[in-house]
Order: C-alpha cells, then sequence, then structure tokens
C-alpha cells in the first residue's frame, strides 16, 4: 500500500470512528463513509507531513502524556503494558501518581529527548516508577481512577469490561490482537471492534488521534457519568 493511501485510510478509520461514537451518543445511526466518499472531503488536513509523523512515534510516550494532562482531571493512573514506564514517569513529573502494570520487568530508560524544549533530559538511576509485574487482571484496576493502555497486549477487551462494571476511565490506544477473548469481523478493524464493544455496554467513547505514525488513534472510553 503507498504511504497516501495508507495515511487516507487511517483518516477514513478515524473520521467513521468519530461519526459512529457521535451517532450512538445521540441515537442517530452511523452511516460510515465510503473511501469514495472520503476522498471529496478534507480529512488529512491538519496533519504534519507523513516524514515528520514517522519521526513522532519515538515521542509517543510524550504526546499521550501530553493529551492526558491536557484532557483529564488529575488522578491516579495505571499504564497497563507500559514497558519500560516512561509514560508513568512523565506523568509522575505532571505530579499524577501513575504506576506500570506488566508481566515483564523492565527498568526506566536512563533518558528521554523533550521533543518541545529539543534537549535531552536524564533519568538517574535512582528514579523509578512504582511497577506491578503482572499481567493486567481486573483486581488489579482497584486503587485508580484512570488506566491507560497504549500498544499492549492481552488487555483491551480486560480493560473494556472493568470501564463498564467500575465506572473507571480508560485510554486505549489498540495496536496488535494477542491473547484477546475478541476478534474482530472480516473487514472490520480491531479499534472499530472495541468501539463497538464499548459502546454495546453503554459506555461513551471519544476517539482521537496523537500527531505520529503507526497506531496513533485512540480511544477515551468512559461511563456516561464520568467528565
Ligand atoms: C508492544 S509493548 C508496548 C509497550 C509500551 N506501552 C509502548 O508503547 O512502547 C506491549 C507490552 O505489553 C506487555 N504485556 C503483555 N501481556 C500483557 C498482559 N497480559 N497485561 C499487561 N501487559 C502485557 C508486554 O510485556 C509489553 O511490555
Amino acid at each position: 500500500m503507498t504511504k497516501r493511501k495508507h495515511k487516507r485510510e487511517k483518516a477514513l478509520l478515524f473520521h467513521n470512528l468519530t461519526q459512529q461514537a457521535q451517532a450512538d451518543s445521540s441515537s442517530h445511526s452511523h452511516i460510515p463513509l465510503t473511501p469514495a466518499e472520503a476522498a471529496t472531503l478534507p480529512l488529512l488536513a491538519g496533519l504534519p507531513q507523513s516524514t515528520e509523523l514517522t519521526k513522532m512515534k519515538k515521542f509517543r510516550f510524550q504526546l499521550l502524556h501530553e493529551w492526558i494532562i491536557a484532557n483529564l482531571p488529575q488522578g491516579r493512573v495505571a499504564d497497563v503494558g507500559g514497558g519500560k514506564g516512561l509514560l508513568a514517569y512523565l506523568l509522575q513529573q505532571s505530579g499524577w501518581p501513575a504506576t506500570v502494570i506488566d508481566p515483564t520487568p523492565q527498568a526506566l530508560p536512563d533518558k528521554y529527548k523533550d521533543f518541545r524544549l529539543n534537549r535531552r533530559v536524564k533519568i538517574g538511576p535512582e528514579e523509578t516508577v512504582p511497577r506491578i509485574d503482572r499481567p493486567f487482571s481486573a483486581d488489579l484496576a482497584e486503587p485508580f481512577d484512570l488506566l491507560v493502555s497504549m500498544h499492549a497486549h492481552g488487555c483491551n477487551v480486560q480493560l473494556i469490561d472493568v470501564a463498564a462494571a467500575s465506572g473507571k476511565q480508560i485510554i486505549l490506544l489498540p495496536c496488535c490482537i494477542i491473547d484477546e477473548p475478541l476478534l474482530p469481523e472480516p473487514g472490520q478493524h480491531w479499534i472499530a471492534c472495541l468501539m463497538e464493544y464499548a459502546l454495546a455496554k453503554n459506555l461513551v467513547v471519544t476517539p482521537f488521534r496523537l500527531n505520529f505514525r503507526g497506531q496513533n488513534i485512540g480511544l477515551h472510553i468512559r461511563p456516561e457519568t464520568a467528565a
């Protein structure tokens, strides 16, 4: 697939997810755009050039950190499948208590680039983030207000179940389908499948997009009563 076609397909997916989420909350039916209809819309307006987006992928933790602190009330966060823990570290730096839940023990990186200030920031060997080195399970969610999962395995459906059962807010940036109890219909995108699953549980879903190339579409999922 050409880069341009890929970009257009991602834009179409995002457009259709947004329309479906809005149609569900207003009880109007949603008719997805066809690729031909999408070609007539300015779906790509405002996105950076693709080389810039490719470079931005390594800043995905910073981009998601910025999105969270700009859009949500401060609370206790679990970064599920958080890997080395850079997102949890950045949230801690902003005063948000954050814990990584991930079965693979991993150390924090020793540095990261602050792309806004264009400088390298060192993380000292004594600095840590709290970790629960276990696969995610619903009982681990209890102490947290917000559960975030970026490109994580085996926990997307479980997290939606937690949101439905407990009223907690979640953020998913889905990637591969690994160890999940649900599969998309043929031709259905995994993100659309997860969104449909959440909407069927009467949760409110707001799709959002971060400025990097790759799995950059997020779903903010919350109960109707949450802000
Ligand atoms: C592709 S990495 C993503 C890491 C990080 N969030 C990122 O964006 O780079 C997937 C992570 O999911 C973790 N993982 C695998 N199974 C899991 C499970 N059942 N519950 C929570 N995390 C899991 C892996 O150990 C790994 O760190």
